[in-house]
């Protein structure tokens, strides 16, 4: 089979690695891919936003398989339209993707069908935000309604800041289309885990949990990055805790879904908030986490490949999917000054004594064969043990050798679980 990966980050780099080791995958391409798809697959240099370019090459090359990773496309319709050309493609059509690409969806979504969630308003003028805001106490939750990149959401710890927030997202458009409508929310707290499944339309099954570490600096300090490290399991659980997130949350969601005439395929990610009064919705992606993915597919024993034809043949009752009894983590290492301005080009040192998985993002490979870095989080490295602490080890043994210039990364990951 001939299969085509749209994207090029870690998440990518994961799943091109899972699709190599199917005995059914026999030609393997990544669009644009990055230095480390270079080693295991073609690299084509079409954009992931770039929606034509993509159809065309899909079409012209007879693909069996088109698998989409990020967000972008798939909120731009690009299943829909490989779909229309003929071409089986991985992951949900846009009218399910909009879970994801609006929150404002999302929010009248949860709300009309009781999934638990954090109470809210939305605003699409200032001035109306402003004075609810007067009625509210901080800390709240200002979110763009649209995609921004996972820096549209701030917490604000007092009315006024919270104000300025909505001032700058309604009125300054600083995140462009995406604010001009904005969602105002409760503040919860609890610990966050994410929990991605894969749906065929009308199940999900749930994969290993996990857990996301957003913040740049230790201790979770700093700014929001796009995530900065992750662990498997990523929470400890109960069987009647798992239970419970899939009777309130994913079940529900699933159905209410095929309801509103927007069956969901692909992979449905659940960012949720172990609070007091139960697990609550944080947020829905339609799509693998980066860098969760990274930390889970290597403990996938099931063949990706299988699995995701049944997610669109919507036969996912009929796998069973086997996970590697052990925990998980990966260590992002980023580009100093990510995620705000950095430089790039430096080359990446001690790749070849590394041995463990090492998953590139930000890298490519340059035309005398070194690799260099070429964006913010540039890779991250895995470890697995039999208990978390032995996972995280491991990860930062594999890390210790690598070095770029002015490299930066968590010295805490995973560490202040259950903490
Ligand atoms: P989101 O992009 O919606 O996942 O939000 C990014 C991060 O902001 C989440 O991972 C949480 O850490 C935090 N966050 C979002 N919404 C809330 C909320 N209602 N209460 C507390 N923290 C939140
Ligand atoms: N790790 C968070 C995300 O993929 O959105």
């Amino acid at each position: 089979m001939k299969v085509l990966v749209v994207g090029g980050g870690g998440r990518e780099h994961a799943i091109c690695v899972k699709l190599k080791e199917s005995s059914k995958v026999d030609e393997l391409y990544c669009a644009p891919g990055n230095g480390g798809t270079a080693q295991i697959a073609t690299n084509v240099n079409i954009k992931a936003t770039d929606i034509d370019g993509i159809v065309n090459y899909a079409k012209e090359g007879s693909f069996d398989l088109v698998v989409v990773a990020p967000d972008d496309p798939l909120a731009m319709g690009l299943v829909d339209k490989l779909n229309e050309v003929g071409i089986r493609a991985f992951g949900p059509k846009a009218n399910a993707a909009i879970i994801e690409a609006s929150k404002a969806f999302s929010k009248e979504f949860m709300k009309k069908y009781n999934i638990p969630t954090a109470k809210y308003e939305i605003f699409d003028n200032e001035e109306d935000a402003v004075k609810y805001l007067d009625t509210q106490e901080a800390p709240i939750v200002i979110k763009c309604d649209g995609l921004a990149l996972g820096k549209g959401v701030i917490i604000a710890q007092t009315i006024e800041d919270a104000k300025t927030a909505v001032h700058e997202m309604v009125s300054d458009h600083k995140f462009g289309s995406a604010g001009s409508t904005v969602v105002i929310e409760e503040f919860m707290t609890g610990p966050e885990l994410t929990v991605l499944a894969f749906a065929d339309g009308k199940i999900a099954v749930p994969m290993i949990s996990s857990r996301d570490h957003k913040r740049a600096l230790d201790g979770d300090k700093g700014l929001n990055t796009g995530g900065m490290g992750a662990v498997t399991p990523g929470a400890d659980l109960s069987e009647e805790d798992n239970k419970r997130i899939y009777e309130t949350i994913i079940d529900p969601t699933m159905k209410a879904l095929v309801k509103e005439g927007r069956p969901f395929k692909g992979v449905i990610y659940f960012g949720l908030m172990l609070t007091k009064d139960g697990p609550k919705v944080v947020e829905y992606n339609a799509r693998f986490g980066d860098p969760e993915t990274q930390a889970i597919l290597p403990r996938l024993e099931t063949d990706i490949f299988d699995i995701f034809q049944a997610t669109i043949d919507g036969t996912l009752s009929d796998i069973d999917i086997k996970w590697k009894d052990c925990c998980s983590c990966v260590v992002v290492a980023a580009s100093g000054g990510y995620p705000e301005s950095y430089e790039k080009g430096f080359e990446i040192k001690g790749l070849d004594t590394c041995d463990h998985l090492v998953f590139h993002a930000g890298t490519k490979m340059t035309e005398d064969g070194k690799i260099v870095t070429s964006g913010g989080r540039v890779l991250c490295v895995y470890g697995e043990g039999k208990t978390l602490d032995e996972a995280i080890d491991s990860a930062y043994e594999g890390l210790a050798p690598i070095t770029f210039d002015k490299m930066h990364f968590r010295k805490d990951i995973g560490r202040t679980l259950g903490k």
